[in-house]
């Protein structure tokens, strides 16, 4: 239980304390210290103060017993929060101007996807715990976790749309599952396949956020060919949408589906692409465990021309070795493909470390090996990594 302290003096920032303990109370007296009769007044004035000093008493005594539950998450907000926040959470206020943008609270793509956590980190440290400007002051001398919980449920409240799916949903991204959370962001994906004919594809991708529960999405791949007939090209562009169907941030479970789009650009006679359009629908889950965390997704791709299809299913596990957002994310995935051709089924593993390279979190680095390990094997071993930005979170250099 954390305790405000009771009297009028001590509670100097808060509001009610000003209208009460000064409003009020001078309001009530002022008419008897100027009464005509000095003596029945005086007599007046004070059986009027001390009833009202016990009555006064009695209710701030409950009044200011302030608990997790009875906290006012508005009023502690608007007496130390709201001079440079603003009382509507705009980030404007009139005659401040502050050397670093304060954000916008009531901008529900942002106030949605950071994580309470991240904000209580900011709240009680001060901007630099997650690499923001020094003019976000730490709290942590001042206010406890309990009163900076009840402030974060009240800024919450500054997004008034629902369907936003809460920032602790976001886990991190594994290499072949596909992500559930909307995103946006820009990612390279690099990777080398040993075969006969061992090649390189880079795939750049960009992502980007539609509403509160959509995002849309456009892959370009870069292909090499290695081996005695070297070649280069543009493979097949993929473009995807997806839309989150359901999240619960109490169970920490999110569920979304899709459809990838394939388009026939890359040269078929160079083997950098299929020949032919491809619909890929696809549904994406993950659910927290603690700090650990599991993502699955299953994608049915059929190519129109040939009716060739193939079922992609596959399971990540992620056991964080940091409690921050910079920090190691050891992940090992294991990946299924059946496909209806005589490429047949195959089992594989794929060991990976994702690293969180900034204190925000938004510049990450992945790297990993995909092998087969069961069924057909198309390759010998696969080199993957990503380096991922998600852009709305800062700026790529810092
Ligand atoms: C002296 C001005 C000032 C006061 C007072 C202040 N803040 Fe801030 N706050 C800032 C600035 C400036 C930023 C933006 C920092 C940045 O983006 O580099 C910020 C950022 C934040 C963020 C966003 C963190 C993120 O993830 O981007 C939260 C949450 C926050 N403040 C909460 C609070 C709360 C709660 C209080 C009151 C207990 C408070 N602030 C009081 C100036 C202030």
């Amino acid at each position: 239980m954390t305790r405000l302290k009771g009297t009028c003096g001590s509670l100097r920032m808060l509001k009610a304390r000003k209208f009460f303990c000064r409003g009020i109370l001078r309001n009530l007296l002022y008419p008897f210290s100027y009464s005509f009769n000095f003596k029945s007044s005086i007599m007046k004035t004070i059986f009027f103060s001390v009833s009202i000093a016990l009555f006064l008493q009695l209710t701030f005594s409950q009044e200011f017993e302030i608990t997790a539950d009875t906290m006012d998450g508005k009023l502690m907000y608007e007496s130390w929060c709201g001079r440079c926040h603003g009382d509507d959470g705009r980030g404007v206020v009139e005659g401040i101007q502050l050397d670093a943008p304060v954000p916008d609270f009531t901008d529900c793509s942002f106030n949605s996807r950071e994580p309470r956590k991240d904000w209580m980190a900011v709240i009680m440290d001060g901007g630099p715990a997650r690499g923001l400007a020094m003019t976000m002051p730490s709290w942590r001398e001042s206010i406890s976790d309990e009163q900076a919980g009840v402030i974060i449920s009240h800024i919450k409240t500054f997004c008034s749309e629902t369907g936003w799916p809460p920032g602790e949903l976001n886990f991190r991204r594994a290499q072949v599952t596909l992500k559930a959370f909307p995103e946006n962001e820009a990612l390279m994906i690099p990777s080398y396949t040993s075969t006969q004919t061992a090649s390189a594809v880079t795939r750049f991708v960009y992502e980007s956020r539609v509403g509160s529960s959509g995002q849309w999405e456009i892959a370009l791949p870069l292909i090499s060919r290695f081996g005695s007939s070297p070649a280069g090209g543009v493979g097949d562009i993929e473009v995807a949408g997806k839309y989150v169907i359901f999240h619960d941030l109490s169970a920490m479970s999110i569920l979304s589906a899709g459809l990838e789009v394939g388009f026939p650009t890359g040269r078929r006679s160079d083997g950098f692409g299929s020949g032919s359009v491809k619909l890929a629908p696809f549904v994406a889950a993950a659910k927290g465990f603690g700090e650990a965390f599991v993502q699955s997704s299953v994608k049915f791709e059929r190519r129109l021309k040939t009716g060739a299809s193939e079922l992609f299913y596959t399971i990540a596990l992620t056991l964080p070795l940091t409690d921050e957002k910079k920090g190691l994310f050891p992940t090992i995935e294991v990946n299924g493909i059946s496909a209806n051709g005589n490429s047949g089924n195959t089992i594989l593993i794929t060991p990976q470390l994702y690293i969180g390279l900034v204190q925000r979190g938004h510049i990450a680095l992945s790297l990993g090996t995909q092998i087969p390990v069961a069924g057909t094997k198309p390759f010998d071993y696969r080199l993957v990594g990503f380096l991922l930005w998600e852009y709305a979170d800062g700026g790529l250099w810092w």
